[in-house]
């Protein structure tokens, strides 16, 4: 299966993804992606022999769709079988998010359905919360929602600030959405839980 990820900074979750599709898995990386140019995760994606596109966004304006169709362009000359969002912080639009509905992939930092959209430690820790995680699901239209296929649990200790949390909850991504996407990738859609 050929993988495209999209990230727009960091892209610690790229990385974990990429170093997993080593040996007999049934997996390889054919493009990284990001919005942002700048994005250190494309210096990583390249040192590792990764292909690489960036589309900045900014010059797109409130334009989604041409944004998206420039993104398309790069995506497609890949030719992806599955698409991983790993980190990326744009909004899809329902007619980008058709073309890959069911083999879209995205990880968020919660134990959804609790806490779609941002400032999920924060919010985790305000309500109280004993324990955290992150979610790997499929996109679909609506944000942060769509079939769970992997979660990993994290105790939240006293103390805790969304920092901690956040990095708490960072190394679980980097476990989980390997184990999902090899698992996916395979052709088994059935939750990876941590
Ligand atoms: C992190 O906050 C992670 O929880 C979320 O996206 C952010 C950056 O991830 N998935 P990455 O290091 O760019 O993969």
């Amino acid at each position: 299966k050929r993988i495209a990820i999209l990230i727009s900074g960091g892209g610690s979750n790229m990385l974990a993804l990429v170093r997993s599709m080593t040996g007999d898995h049934p997996a390889r990386p054919v493009l990284v992606a990001s919005n942002d140019p700048q994005a250190d995760g494309l210096v990583k994606a390249c040192d590792l022999g990764v292909p690489t596109a960036a589309v900045d966004h900014r010059p797109f304006g409130r334009d989604r769709a041409a944004f998206e169709a420039e993104l398309l362009r790069h995506i497609a000359a890949a030719n992806p079988d599955i698409l991983c969002l790993a980190g990326f912080m744009r909004v899809l639009t329902p007619d980008f998010v058709a073309r890959f509905e069911g083999r879209m992939l995205n990880i968020h930092p919660s134990l959804l359905p609790k806490y779609p959209g941002l400032h999920t430690h924060q919010r985790a820790l305000e309500a109280g919360d004993t324990e955290a995680g992150c979610t790997v699901h499929e996109v679909t239209a609506i944000l942060d929602d769509g079939p769970i296929l992997g979660q990993a649990r994290v105790p939240v200790l006293p103390g805790d600030t969304s920092d901690s949390l956040a990095a708490r909850v960072l190394v679980q991504e980097h476990h989980l959405y390997p184990a999902v996407l090899r698992r996916y990738a395979g052709g088994d859609r059935s939750p990876v839980l941590l």
